[in-house]
């Protein structure tokens, strides 16, 4: 168990929304008092996962899965309970007690990396407003054309000319040369020793992962014969350029509310078209989309718009992005630029409304590369043909369900005029590569418990008011099973030392992954609200007699074999014993019944 403090985890837990959270990975559609959604921890394809807002838990029909808002993070991120309990915290920004956890250096050294990031995006933000050292940037700016706002809205900034300058004030907070290194900040000398800034005389774009601290920077240079126009944070412990997206800590609420993202793929690009408010908007940033971008994207739309350059190399970047969504099921789509322009040069000529009316009439990223391919062979001629279909084969392979790879492969047959039959027939041995594992069935091998069972400890979850009364009068031990008779020690435990009978806590706390979704199996089920107390009672009855009446059997048993044995003082014992036990039983039976 955790040595967080049970207070300081019930004050992460109530300040996180479980909705919001889970919104962050799947998305989510009201259906009554719930939300549903396509279940993040297997394929589906019809939602069987359900987020409770009320009690702050999800739950997944299909597999099984569930728990609170720590267990979302533990499983959805794959950390431990502590690492997720410090996600939220963070996210939450309560405070955790300074010592927690067996993993404290490795943390303290990842915080060393976001509070050199988070310093330095203060400072060059600091510099480029109030500066005179910042003039030269605040004048680019303005050539730009980006507004204050939109400076501030994304925490631009200027990273001054001097080789030692953010050192410096990272040295007065207490951040050594080696942790600026560490967080891409600043670099080792070549000749003799020490360290200069990394990033200087540019403007500053810092880069932020979803939980909304800067993690790195991209840095554009003021003057047009400098080179290299824009640098970028190297990889860091904190900075998967293939994984984060420009700007989409901003703009993904926007993204979720079009159900489409526009991608573009630089940060001015992002900036302008934000400013010019068009905010369903996330930029790659210095390299090509990648698999795991698409599945960030995916969670917040199902329709992706690729807005590239005008020019080759835009095309260059969208076909190579279209062979990579073919394997998300994102529908994508690509705006062809005139070539002289790139997405923000485009918005500032014609204005939002044109940008957002080639969006709507973007034609298919099939088509496009279609298209593209049609410029690069001869499709009239056999040889050509022949070419174009050896590079489509291994794309056509790529759907992960069956009826979008046939859908695909009806389609590039249909627009190169070839057989259908043979194109299949051709693809059939790369379609044999080894397909992924379905998802390992997280049920427990087990036969579920009783379903009494699962309803009672459903019943306790949900309304924990019923739990002091049930703790005093039924022992665990009355369940059939050995897992709901886990389940109810943990509430017994917690009711016993005063914790707080929180659905999504004790969830997230269970240990036992089992033992988890199984909770949440319990909790998901519908009470009557009116009916619980009575409910309560009956099921205790219920189990109170079962046991009874094992305790019966058993005693029957034990008494034949006394006979038997002709043991008479052991006869007479269980004979009272029996009798006892009967009683025992008829008094349940009458408040049963009554
Ligand atoms: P572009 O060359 O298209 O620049 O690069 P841009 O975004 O239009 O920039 P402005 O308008 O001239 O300021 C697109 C993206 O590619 C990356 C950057 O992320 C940039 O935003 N890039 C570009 C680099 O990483 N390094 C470079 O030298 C150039
Ligand atoms: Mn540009």
């Amino acid at each position: 168990m955790p040595r967080i403090p049970e207070d300081i985890l019930q004050r992460i837990h109530d300040a996180t929304d479980i909705v919001d959270l889970v919104s962050e990975h799947v998305q989510l559609v009201k259906k009554g008092r719930n939300y549903s959604g396509l279940c993040p921890f297997h394929d589906e394809k019809t939602p069987s996962f359900s987020v409770d807002p009320d009690r702050q838990f999800y739950h997944c029909f299909g597999c099984g899965v569930g728990g609170g808002v720590f267990k979302f993070i533990q499983e959805i991120d794959r950390v431990s309970f502590i690492e997720a309990v410090k996600f939220l915290a963070e996210r939450t920004s309560v405070a955790l007690p300074e010592r927690s956890g067996p993993s404290r250096e490795e943390d303290a050294a990842g915080d060393e990396l976001y509070r050199a990031n988070d310093l330095a995006r203060k400072y060059f933000h600091h510099l480029l407003l109030n500066d005179d050292v910042g003039a030269s940037a605040r004048t680019y700016l303005q050539t730009r054309r980006l507004a204050g706002e939109t400076i501030e809205r994304f925490g631009l900034g200027y990273a001054p000319p001097k080789w030692d300058a953010l050192l410096k004030v990272a040295g007065r907070r207490g951040l050594s040369p080696q942790v600026l290194e560490r967080a891409g900040l600043a670099k080792l000398r070549s000749e003799g020793s020490g360290h200069y800034d990394r990033f200087r005389d540019r403007v500053a774009f810092p880069i932020a992962n979803l939980s909304n601290r800067t993690i790195a920077f991209g840095v554009r240079a003021l003057q047009p014969d400098q080179e290299p126009k824009y640098l970028n944070s190297p990889e860091t412990p904190i900075y998967h350029k293939g994984r984060v997206l420009y700007g989409l800590s901003d703009t993904r609420d926007a993204i979720r509310r079009q159900d489409t993202v526009l991608v573009v793929e630089g940060y001015m690009d992002l900036l302008s078209l934000v400013q010019a408010g068009i905010q369903h908007v996330a930029a790659t940033s210095g390299t090509a989309l990648t698999e795991d971008h698409c599945r960030t994207l995916a969670r917040y739309a199902r329709q992706v718009v690729l807005l590239f350059d005008g020019d080759a190399a835009g095309s260059t970047a969208a076909m190579r992005a279209f062979e990579v969504l073919l394997g998300t099921g994102l529908d994508a789509r690509v705006v062809s630029l005139p070539a002289e322009h790139d997405p923000d040069s485009f918005v500032q000529k014609h204005g939002p409304d044109a940008l957002l009316e080639r969006a709507e009439s973007a034609q298919s990223v099939l088509d496009f590369y279609l298209e593209q391919l049609a410029q690069q062979h001869d499709l009239s001629s056999v040889e050509g043909k022949a070419l174009a279909v050896e590079r489509l084969k291994p794309l056509l392979a790529k759907p992960r369900d069956a009826v979008r790879r046939d859908l695909l492969l009806r389609e590039v047959a249909g627009r190169l005029s070839v057989d259908e039959q043979s194109l299949r027939h051709d693809l059939q041995a790369s379609m044999r590569r080894p397909r992924k594992a379905p998802a390992e069935p997280s049920a427990p091998a087990a036969p579920d418990p009783p379903r009494h069972e699962l309803e009672f400890m459903g019943l306790l979850l949900n309304f924990p008011q019923l739990i002091p009364a049930t703790a005093k009068e039924f022992a665990p031990d009355a369940l059939a099973d050995a897992r709901t008779q886990a389940l109810c020690r943990t509430l017994f435990d917690r009711h016993a030392h005063g914790k707080a009978i929180d659905l999504g806590m004790i969830i997230s706390e269970l240990e036992d992954d089992a033992l988890a979704r199984l909770a949440a199996q319990c909790a998901a089920q519908g009470f009557d609200e009116e009916q619980v107390e009575r409910q309560g009672r009956d099921y205790l009855l219920y189990f109170q007699k079962n046991a009874l009446q094992k305790r019966i059997a058993s005693a029957r048993q034990a008494l034949a074999e006394a006979s038997k044995a002709s043991d008479d003082g052991e006869i007479a014992r269980i004979s009272a014993e029996l009798v006892a036990l009967n009683q025992e039983r008829q008094a349940v039976a009458a408040q049963q019944s009554s």
